[in-house]
């Protein structure tokens, strides 16, 4: 490797919000980062390479995302290996009767088809002997009931099972060649954040979320948190070692809490 950085770091969601800020704070720690969003991302440092995916599209997923960071995480020179799975689509809010099918699926394949494959990749492709670390970008909503959020939660939910699940594969003595000897997940809530999430959210009539008024509040109070709060707690699990394998936080949670 040319630059002889020692941490890699793929990034989803780097043209906007929580992700955007978690690159941003990479690249301060000195990893070297991929970004990933269909926009491109306005941030502009030697170490930042972005490619421009629709996340959707999942049949040009394993190619897209071999051709932008295979060679990179895969380097015997890595130490530290770290996904982020922060791009969500938020959209299709409403009540479940109403809700288009074929737009259903697209939303799944961003938030949780992506994710999940994507994990899987980047555990096999990092060297063995590489500390690999993922978070997967949570919400409240993956264990909350939520009027008009079903598509939405019913993701986040499936995202955050699928943390549990791959750790137990990597936990196993039947996985080839052993447990793995340090890769773990965080599922991570970063709150009520102020993004151009939480503002479309808010943007949405009662009749579609019923809960909207609760957005609005929130936001009116102030009570929003900057993307680069939840972007230092991820950035600090990347950093360390001796995680569970699968471990869940919420912003402002104590490491281990
Ligand atoms: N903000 C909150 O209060 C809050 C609360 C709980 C959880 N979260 C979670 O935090 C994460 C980040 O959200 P955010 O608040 O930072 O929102 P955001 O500012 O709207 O960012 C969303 C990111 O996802 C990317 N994205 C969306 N659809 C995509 C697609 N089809 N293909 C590729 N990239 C796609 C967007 O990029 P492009 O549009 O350029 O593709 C953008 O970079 C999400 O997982 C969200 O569910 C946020």
């Amino acid at each position: 490797m040319s630059d002889r950085i020692a941490r890699v770091a793929l990034v989803t969601g780097t043209s906007s919000g929580i992700g955007e800020a978690v690159a941003r704070e990479l690249l301060r720690r000195n990893w070297r980062v991929v970004g990933a969003s269909r926009r491109s991302a306005a941030i502009e440092v030697p170490r930042y390479t972005h490619f421009r995916i629709d996340l959707a599209n999942v049949a040009e997923l394993a190619a897209r995302v071999e051709a932008a960071a295979g060679p990179l995480v895969a380097d015997a020179a890595v130490v530290r290996v770290a996904l982020v799975n922060s791009a969500a689509n938020p959209g299709l809010l409403g009540p479940l009767g109403r809700i288009d099918p074929v737009e259903m699926q697209r939303v799944h394949a961003v938030n949780v088809t992506a994710p999940v494959w994507l994990m899987g990749w980047i555990v096999d492709r990092a060297a063995r002997n590489a500390a690999v670390r993922i978070v997967n970008v949570s919400s409240g909503a993956a264990s909350k009931a939520f009027p008009g959020l079903g598509v939405y939660v019913s993701s986040k939910a499936a995202l955050r099972m699928a943390g549990m699940v791959f750790a137990c594969e990597l936990d196993s003595p039947d996985r080839p060649g052993g447990p793995h000897p340090d890769a773990t997940i965080l599922s991570y809530e970063p709150g009520v954040v102020d993004t151009a999430m939480q503002a479309a959210i808010r943007a949405s009539s009662a009749e579609t979320l019923p809960v909207v008024q609760m957005f609005k509040r929130l936001a009116a109070e102030g009570l929003l948190a900057p993307p680069e709060r939840p972007a230092q707690e991820i950035a600090d699990y990347l950093d360390h070692d001796k995680h569970l394998r699968f471990a869940e936080r919420r912003l402002g949670d104590e490491p281990g809490a």
